[in-house]
């Protein structure tokens, strides 16, 4: 505007809402993928990261090949609606910009927790968001449009089902001021900039997405085109910490402005305080592809903001998720970098230290990642990343009977890790086991299990796993 050309960055748009709303479901519409296809029990477990460039933006919109669209892309995430995963939600709300609160258009009676959770989320961080009413393909009778904009969809309804829909929509904008918000289907909105926009949508039939796209990229100039402009200074959060086979720990970062390049010198937030080193690869994910997916990375010499980045580090694993990734640029004080960075861990301590649990083991370092609090007496936890690691000990924590953590690590079980899970053997017996989730167990280590009597489980979800080794230990009370 004001005929300044300015350089915009990607919107980061977090995708929220309660368990099987249709949030995987709504992106693999988008992307023309099927994540959610593959996702074991069909639920997230994981927050991830996609890349929209804006052509395909502009093909799934129909524009007219004249009509701007003036961002260059929107950067995704996806975040788990099951309850355990709000670490990943509070994660996803921090870092974006705006975001999509999806929310099932046939699931009555007042709105679902995660739903509410969500709004508090974004309320308490101050984040714009549409509502993205979903599953309107499941209507009585709804004739589907595929991939047709929600007002010509809605012309080819009977007048029963447009009458459903009519109350349906009502409810929804009930529950919401219920909840202090005021929200209107978003072409009935004439106050963009205050009342919530509903938009509805199909991630089946697809009916919706273009409003979704075409809303999404024009309304987020209209109330951030500042905050949206493309500077130097790098913002780069921590989103997830992974054990890769191929590039060892890996950080995914979200790359909220200026730019990474391979070889530039890092601080990174470690438990273990500040620790400074070199970006050895930057990678990220091909475009419409997700950053979680263990695939196939593209290289870069260099990235520019926003985007979802792997960045892989020599000897680093303990970053902690949620905080900023410092780079020191050539003539920038390193000490004045390394004390931001401890300033940063005090702050995730101090989050820790809110809702502690139980004492932790002090010499034990490496079992103090992120979020994490250990006890003398537990079961030992291994997972493939630092925020399911947390989605595990969360849903301990949360059952009728605690079940307190010893010890944890992330990537493939190893023998070290039997050993260490053997010292339960005398201490407390029944916790004596390794719960394993999304990650190998090397043969050595399940013979030296089996020989020793250290339990592992092995489940592809958080909720199963837990699940068998709570019916393990009620065998041993029988
Ligand atoms: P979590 O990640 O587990 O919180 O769930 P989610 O919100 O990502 O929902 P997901 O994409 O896993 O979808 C849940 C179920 O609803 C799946 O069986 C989808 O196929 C189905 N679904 C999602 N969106 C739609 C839709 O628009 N129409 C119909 N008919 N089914 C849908
Ligand atoms: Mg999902
Ligand atoms: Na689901």
């Amino acid at each position: 505007s004001c005929g300044i050309d300015r350089e915009l960055r990607a919107p980061i748009c977090c995708i929220l809402g309660h368990v099987d709303a249709g949030k995987t479901k709504l992106l693999d519409c988008i992307r023309r993928s099927n994540v959610q296809g593959g996702e074991a029990g069909g639920i997230t477990q994981q927050i991830g990261a996609t890349y929209l460039p804006v052509q395909n933006i502009r093909e799934r919109t129909s524009l007219k090949a004249e009509a701007t669209i003036k961002v260059p892309g929107l950067l995704v995430i996806d975040t788990p609606g099951h309850q355990s995963f709000r670490n990943m939600r509070i994660r996803g709300s921090s870092l974006c910009d705006v975001a999509v609160v999806v929310v099932d258009i046939t699931r009555g009676r007042g709105l679902e927790n995660q739903t509410i959770e969500s709004l508090d989320l974004l309320k308490h961080r101050n984040v714009r968001f549409v509502v993205a009413l979903n599953k309107v393909d499941r209507l009585y009778g709804w004739k589907t449009c595929p991939n047709a904009p929600i007002a010509k969809a809605l012309k080819n309804q009977s007048d029963d089902v447009r009458s459903e829909f009519k109350w349906r929509v009502t409810e929804v904008v009930t529950q919401l001021k219920e909840n202090g918000l005021n929200a209107a289907l978003y072409y009935e909105n004439k106050k963009i900039k205050e009342v919530v926009n509903i938009v509805p949508t199909s991630s089946v039939s697809a009916e919706g997405i273009p409003d979704l796209l075409l809303l999404l990229v024009r309304w987020v100039l209209e109330i951030m085109m500042e905050r949206l402009t493309y500077v130097n200074n790098v913002e780069c959060t921590v989103l997830e910490v992974n054990e890769d086979k191929d590039f060892g720990t890996t950080i995914d970062v979200v790359l909220i402005n200026g730019a990474l390049r391979k070889g530039d010198q890092i601080v990174v937030c470690t438990k273990q305080g500040p620790v400074t080193t070199n970006i050895r690869y930057l990678l990220t994910p091909y475009p419409m592809k997700e950053l979680k997916a263990k695939g196939v990375y593209k290289h870069h010499e260099e990235l520019k903001a926003a985007q979802g980045v792997k960045i892989a580090v020599r000897g680093l694993r303990h970053a902690i998720p949620g905080t900023t990734l410092i780079v020191v640029k050539p003539g920038d004080d390193l000490e004045q970098a390394e004390a931001a960075a401890v300033q940063e861990i005090n702050k995730a301590n101090s989050l820790v230290n809110e809702d502690e649990s139980c004492e932790s083991d002090d010499g034990t370092a490496i079992q103090e990642m992120s979020r994490i609090k250990t006890c003398k007496e537990g079961v030992y936890v291994q997972a493939s990343s630092i925020g399911t690691l947390e989605a595990i000990i969360e849903h301990l924590k949360s059952l009728s009977f605690d079940i307190p953590v010893s010890g944890c690590n992330l990537g493939p079980v190893h023998k070290q890790d039997v050993m260490k899970a053997t010292a339960m053997l005398k201490r407390k017996e029944e916790y004596a086991a390794i719960l394993a989730f999304d990650v190998k167990v090397m043969p050595e280590a399940f013979d030296l299990a089996a020989e020793s009597g250290v339990k592992i489980f092995v489940a592809d979800t958080v909720y199963k796993l837990v699940d068998s080794f709570t019916g393990h230990i009620k065998k041993l009370k029988e």
